[in-house]
Parts: structure tokens; sequence; C-alpha cells
């Protein structure tokens, strides 16, 4: 059977499962939540609809590196507020703190990095807790929403930690990341190239919270669906490896 069919049957049918599932998940749980009197508020919407974005690791170290890196230096401009080096790219890696910040991630198929935001949080006692929000997406894969979903995902997140303000820095020449901030009601401070934006956060409540829980689980479904088929992929190369070799023997055999 050719790669190609064998790739639309079972692999398609099963994610379509699978999103069917989580929407209706979804779906069922804000109705849920509206029939108990629970308004659901913009802040609060589930818009990241079928992108799964995963909570990132320590484990996933090597694929955020390698996403940074593949960062032209106009995007690690816009990212960082200087085109940084690689070195300053591998250093600022090795400092994630998976502990403290949460840190983001869409993945293609091969579960290699299409996005990633970094929520920083940073957390006084006496003091309202803050945030800042940075993001980057492959340049081919920019238009498609991941940018904002990333944000929304992250916002989600700064509620339910009681984070009260979100930061975002950003060159002013930056339309994309602004439209994302101004989208959500954030205030902008431009200052000639470098612009501030301010987000105040509502307060979490059960739409947050649960919609959080359906989200996490949702995309940790669709990773290990995608590190399923990759195993598949490499088990059927393996085996087409041992009937060549075998086929091979058995001409040489023959002659
Ligand atoms: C900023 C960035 C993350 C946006 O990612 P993205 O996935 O393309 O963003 P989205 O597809 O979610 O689009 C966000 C919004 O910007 C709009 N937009 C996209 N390109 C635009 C452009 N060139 N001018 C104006 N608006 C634009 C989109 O229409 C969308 O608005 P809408 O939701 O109202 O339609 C991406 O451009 C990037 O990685 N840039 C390099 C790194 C960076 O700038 N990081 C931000 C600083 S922390």
């Amino acid at each position: 059977m050719g790669k190609n069919k064998l790739r639309e049957n079972p692999y398609n049918m099963r994610m379509m499962f699978v999103e069917t599932l989580a929407k209706t998940t979804v779906d069922a749980g804000r109705e849920w939540l509206r029939r108990a009197g629970v308004p659901q508020d913009r802040a609060g919407h589930f818009s990241t609809g079928l992108i799964p974005i995963c909570p990132l690791q320590q484990e996933h170290v090597p694929a955020i590196q390698a996403h940074m890196l593949s960062l032209g230096g106009h995007d690690r401009y816009l990212r960082f507020g200087f085109a940084a080096t690689d070195e300053q790219i591998k250093r600022y890696v090795d400092e994630l703190n998976f502990e403290r910040d949460e840190i983001y991630g869409i993945f293609n198929r091969h579960l290699d990095i299409v996005a990633m935001a970094h929520l920083a949080i940073l957390k006084e006692t006496g003091r309202d807790s803050m945030a800042e929000f940075g993001v980057s997406v492959q340049a081919y894969a920019r238009g498609r929403g991941y940018g904002g979903r990333l944000f929304e995902r992250a916002v989600m997140h700064a509620r339910n930690e009681q984070i009260s303000l979100l930061y975002i820095h950003a060159l002013s020449e930056n339309a994309p990341m602004l439209r994302i901030a101004k989208s959500a009601g954030a205030t902008l401070e431009r200052d000639g190239s470098e612009t501030e934006a301010y987000l105040r956060l509502p307060e979490r409540d059960l739409d947050s919270r649960v919609t959080e829980l359906v989200a996490d689980q949702f995309a940790k479904a669709n990773y290990s669906i995608k590190e399923d088929a990759i195993r598949f992929w490499s088990f059927l190369a393996n085996v087409q490896e041992i009937r060549d070799g075998v086929r091979a023997g058995r001409h040489q055999a023959a002659e």
C-alpha cells in the first residue's frame, strides 16, 4: 500500500475524531457554564479553537532553541528589541525558568515548534502580580492566527494565576503584535520607535479555569498523536529497510 494512501485513511480519520471530540467537549462545557449562569465574557472566550497549544517543559529545550535560532535577523530584532546573536539566543533559552514562567508551543506534525510564547511572571509580596508576554511565529506560518491564539492562551493562564497586569514591549513598527494587544483592549504607549502595551486582566472565574484544563488536555492528546504518528512512520521505514535487505539477499543468492 502506498505511503500516501495510508496517510489519507486512518490518520485523517483519527484527527477528525479528535478534533470533533475536542470541539464538542469545549462547546458542551461552555453551554454547561452558560446554563449555570456563568457570564461568557470576551476575555475568557475559548477562541484558541482547534489550535493545540502545549505548555512546554525542560524536555522541549532543543525544540525551543531550534525555533528561536531559525528566526531571521529582523525577526530577532522584533522579538527582543535587538538583533540577538546565536549566542544570546542560546543563553536566553538556557535561562528559561519553567517553574516560574509559562512557555507555550504550537507544533507541526514533525514536532518542530512553529510558534511559541513566553509569559514571564513577576510575583512580589505586597504588590500586584505582573507578567510580560513575548511571542514568535515562524515566517511561513504567520497570518494564521497563531500569534493571537498564543496571546489568548497566555491571558487565560495569567488570569488563573491571579495576575492583574500583562505587559508587552514591542517596536512601534510591529503592526501585527500591536494589533493583537490592541484587539484585546490593551493601552498602548508609544515612545518613538518603541511601544509599551498594558492589559489589565479580569479576575479568574470558573470559565477561565475549566477552559484552561480542557485546552491543556486537548493539546496533550494532540501531541501524543503526533508522537505516535512519528513512531509509526519510523517503524514502517524500518520494516521497509529490512524487506529491502531480505530482497537484496535473495537476489544475490539467486545469482
Ligand atoms: C508578531 C507575530 C508573533 C504575529 O504572529 P501571527 O501568527 O502572524 O499573528 P496573527 O496571525 O495572530 O495576526 C495577528 C493580527 O495581526 C494582523 N496582522 C497580520 N499581519 C499584519 C500586518 N502586516 N499589518 C497589520 N496587521 C497585521 C492580523 O490580521 C491579526 O489581526 P486580526 O486578528 O484582527 O485579524 C509574528 O509576526 C512574529 O513572530 N514576528 C516576529 C517576532 C515578534 O515580532 N514578536 C513580537 C514581539 S514580542
